[in-house]
């Protein structure tokens, strides 16, 4: 079903506005959770006003049925079922099954489609070539991004974003060899040989197979490891209309086809305010580590508004409330750190961080909580990634989620090319002055 069949426009309510002399009645929208919009799609042409919202802060772009959140209550449910649950039950296969059909599969379900990704999983042939082009030193997104928009160039049979068996069979292929371009990207940096996947092996197992294995002796991933990392990838798999989501609609919303437009959400994740953060977030506890641990300075110096300091793993545009995600992760932070027996400097300074930001007033007047971001990157280090892999390992997790909105942005019949207006603000118009005569 589409979403457009599921957005019911309200019977009972309207919003009258007044513009001028005229009053126009906009009809309202309302969500299975009962989150109410008003539908404003044809004001201009009723009164010639258009909308203003930088950062699209309170405009909803499309109705989805995919993620429910609720940032006052800390609320986060992929297809209906909160992420508590998904942590404790499912795989992320199970999980990105399920952002992308609406449904849990059943056993007979879910094996096909692990077959399928399994079956996909190595990159050709050639591609391996594309990462001597690249500077040992190259940022890992950087090259996920070019080896995921290269992934078109190679499969040109299947690029048709209306074609069912196309598209399905593209989603299958990304999923598979994401994990591959990634793990290929830090083997070229270390300069040691690429691994092939292991296809006996499940999703995470073997993406730490080629991550760390290295051909010259046995390799076993570690189960303690292998469960955190399902845990952190169900974490990120989907976040409804953020930047990068937001960036994989709006690009494919031009007919781009899914490698291009995943590709170009890769790009917007790479942003220290988006899933940058968690990289940033790291450097930041180094620093404090490296400057004696003195915690309050560095609140003292994100409350200082002539520094542009930011205390990176805090703050959400959506969650007022602690994000759940991050109390999920710091939870499982403390489990892995106990059962490898490490003790990371880090983990006790974001510890304190924590507790001295949640009680300054500056803080609470802001609703300012951990996020996602704070805790991840702690057990990424104890996986033994470095730090410019974990917005990469973010790019795993979020995969599922972009491609649900993707395909849910095709299958409706209310989808049109994504365009917003704008307010212009430059110089009326003035006559051109030939360059003789300019000053
Ligand atoms: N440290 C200090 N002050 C902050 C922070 C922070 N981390 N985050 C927000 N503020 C202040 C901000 O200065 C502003 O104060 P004032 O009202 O006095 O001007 C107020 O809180 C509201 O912030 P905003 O920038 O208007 O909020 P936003 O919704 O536009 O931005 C955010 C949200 C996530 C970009 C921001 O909180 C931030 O920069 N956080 C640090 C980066 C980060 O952790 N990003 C990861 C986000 S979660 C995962 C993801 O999306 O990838």
């Amino acid at each position: 079903m589409s979403t457009a069949e599921k957005a019911t426009t309200s019977k009972s309510l309207t919003a009258r506005l007044q513009v001028e002399d005229k009053s126009v009645d906009l009809p309202v929208v309302v969500g299975t959770e009962n989150e109410k919009a008003i539908d404003i799609s044809d004001l201009r042409k009723r009164t010639g006003y258009i909308t203003l919202d930088e950062g699209f802060v309170n405009t909803g772009s499309t109705t989805s049925a995919i993620t429910f959140l609720n940032g006052e209550q800390g609320i986060l449910r992929y297809r209906g079922y909160p992420i508590e649950q998904l942590c404790e039950y499912c795989d992320f296969v199970e999980t990105s099954y399920l952002l992308i059909y609406g449904k849990l599969p059943n056993r007979h379900e879910l094996e096909r489609f692990r077959e399928s990704i399994r079956h996909h999983t190595m990159i050709h042939e050639d591609m391996r070539a594309f990462y001597n082009g690249f500077p040992r030193d190259a940022h890992p997104m950087a090259i996920l991004s070019s080896v995921v928009g290269a992934l078109s160039t190679f499969y040109q049979d299947s690029l048709d974003p209306h074609d069912k068996e196309q598209r399905e069979i593209s989603i299958h292929r990304l999923l598979a060899k994401l994990p591959t371009i990634a793990a290929y990207s830090y083997k070229k940096s270390i300069g040691q040989p690429l691994m092939y996947p292991r296809n006996e092996l499940s999703y995470c197992e073997n993406f730490l197979h080629m991550m760390f294995a290295v051909p010259t002796q046995d390799y076993e991933p570690n189960p303690v490891l292998v469960e955190a990392l399902n845990l952190l990838l169900i974490c990120h798999a989907d976040h409804e209309q953020n930047c990068s989501t937001s960036t994989v609609r709006i690009v494919g919303s031009s007919n781009a086809n899914l490698f291009a437009s995943i590709s170009a959400g890769i790009c917007a994740l790479w942003g220290p305010l988006h899933g940058g953060a968690n990289e940033a977030c790291v450097r930041m506890l180094q620093q404090i580590v490296a400057d004696g641990g003195n915690v309050k300075k560095y609140v003292d110096k994100a409350k200082d508004k002539k520094d542009n300091f930011r205390l990176m793993g805090f703050g959400h545009r959506v969650y007022k409330n602690y994000d759940p995600r991050a109390l999920i992760i710091k939870k499982a932070c403390d489990k892995v750190l106990s059962q490898l027996n490490l003790n990371d400097p880090l983990f006790e300074v974001a510890q304190q961080l924590e507790q001295v930001a949640l009680q300054d007033e500056y803080f609470i007047e802001r609703k300012l909580y951990p996020n996602v971001d704070f805790y991840s990157g702690i057990i990424y280090r104890a996986m033994g990634l470095p730090t410019n892999m974990f917005t990469v390992m973010f790019a795993i997790g979020r995969l599922p989620g972009w491609i649900a909105h993707w395909v849910e942005m095709h299958e409706s019949p209310t989808t049109r090319i994504g365009r917003p207006r704008q307010i212009y603000v430059g110089p009326t118009k003035r006559d051109v002055i030939p360059i003789d005569q300019r000053d």
